[in-house]
């Protein structure tokens, strides 16, 4: 079969069968279809649409581009968490160490950032030393013995992914409720977790604009999920605004630890409130308990014993970072420059659009514009005021942390036009919309 009669049929609008869907995902996990075809295929695809059927046949060909991997030696219900991608959002540094301590055994696989939105395997490489690329026994020994372990998509573990994630990355093909659910649901199911929390992000940085569609994208990767018998509850999340106050990969470390270490600030309070909301989900998944207060209780409690922060450590040790890092964050990858964006007249918060945050970072260099753009961990945004918070005209709201001038210039086109004040109080943004614990 020549693919070029798969590409004429995808970009025909034909519905494409499970043997050409394969053809795809192996020809270019081998590396036998170049990188244009395989982008004209992902934007035929994200053109046209993918019904059901291709979006479940793509996520099984993606899942079998690699190993299962089997954890059943590790007796515990194994448990992992997802975003479909935000601003500012760090919770995975955050709730796997809180699981992990808890006894919910966390085997986790991330990806980079994608598009506008952060990704925790470049906030985790922001750690001097810490290497996401463990191979499988390594990564096996890991969740055996400390509970938890954080890798990317290897050559051995959804490879498919690998390589179209980064493709999509760069050829804006990202908001697709198919080629999203295909590219999670592979990983996941490849981990060998027995269930899992999706934190479905809606709103202006989010790849799902409309709580509507939020929902679909979430009952899209359960019902693919609990066909494959895992346990999945989903959480559709705010993403108007950045979560929490750091943006950028070094940052987003600092603020993880902030909040492990129990000195949230105010303007840390929603990633507070979401990290212990997802964690306690797991924690529920994983059979500690029934009751979501008591679960985010174990988690509180992670927090003030100081367990879940050491096991944090003790994860960077033994993925080869420098755990001491994180007690002086003056060795994390830095910025030499701050420029201030101030309000521009007294009120609220009415909007802070995580969209063109989001944009202005990776412009910045925390993100990639193409498939080789170095990262530059150090680079990124503080916010200082959340929608909601009262301002003084003059007062810093966002904080750019640059170490390239140009890159600046780029970024504040973005983030000029990121703020409004409203004269009028404007109530803070509902963080979580609708929690979803099973299909109809
Ligand atoms: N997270 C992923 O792993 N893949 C996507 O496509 C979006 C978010």
């Amino acid at each position: 079969m020549h693919f070029q009669e798969i590409l004429i049929k995808k970009r025909d609008g034909k519905a494409l069968g499970r043997k050409e869907i394969q053809a795809f995902v192996h020809g270019y996990t081998l590396g036998t279809i170049p990188d244009y075809q395989a982008s004209s295929f992902l934007m035929a695809s994200f053109l046209n649409g993918l019904s059901i059927e291709e979006t479940v046949w793509l996520t099984e060909a993606m899942l079998h581009s690699g190993t299962v991997v089997d954890l059943s030696e590790v007796r515990a219900a194994k448990v992992d968490k997802h975003s479909t991608g935000g601003v500012g959002d760090k919770t995975s540094l955050i709730i796997a160490p809180i699981c992990a301590a808890v006894g919910v055994p966390v085997p986790m696989i991330s990806g980079r950032g994608l598009g506008h939105t952060g990704g925790t395997l470049d906030k985790l490489e922001a750690i001097p030393g810490f290497n996401v690329n463990l191979g499988l026994d390594d990564y096996k020994k890991l969740v055996r013995e400390i509970g938890c372990c954080l890798i990317g998509q290897t050559s051995e573990i959804a490879p498919a992914d690998k390589r179209l994630y980064a493709l999509r990355d760069v050829t804006c093909t990202v908001e697709n409720k198919s080629l999203i659910s295909a590219s999670i649901m592979s990983k996941k199911l490849a981990e060998g977790i027995d269930a899992l929390v999706l934190d479905v992000k809606t709103g202006s940085g989010a790849f799902m604009k409309s709580e509507l569609e939020a929902e679909e994208l979430a009952r899209l990767m359960m019902s693919i999920g609990q066909k494959m018998g895992k346990r999945i509850t989903s959480l559709i999340t705010d993403m108007n605004q950045p979560l929490g106050s750091h943006v950028g990969n070094a940052l987003e470390v600092i603020e993880s630890v902030d909040i492990l270490k129990g000195e949230a600030q105010p303007e840390q309070q929603d990633l507070l409130e979401l990290s212990l909301l997802l964690a306690a989900h797991m924690i529920i998944l994983g059979g500690k308990t029934e009751n979501v207060e008591e679960a985010v209780e174990m988690a509180k409690q992670s927090i003030n014993d100081g367990t879940a922060f050491l096991k944090l450590k003790e994860i960077v040790n033994e993925q080869g970072g420098d755990s001491s890092a994180l007690d002086e964050p003056t060795r994390l990858p830095g910025a030499d420059e701050c420029h201030l964006v101030k309000a521009g007249k007294s009120g609220y918060i009415e909007n802070l659009d995580a969209l063109l945050i989001g944009k202005g970072s990776v412009y910045l260099g925390a993100g990639r514009i193409t498939l080789d753009s170095p990262i530059d961990p150090g680079v990124g945004i503080i916010v200082r005021k959340k929608v909601g918070d009262s301002v003084k005209k003059g007062e810093s709201v966002l904080e750019v942390r640059f170490n390239d001038e140009l890159k600046l210039q780029d970024c504040l086109e973005y983030l000029d036009k990121a703020i409004s004040i409203a004269e009028e109080p404007v109530p803070a943004l509902q963080l979580v919309k609708k929690t979803i614990t099973h299909l109809d």
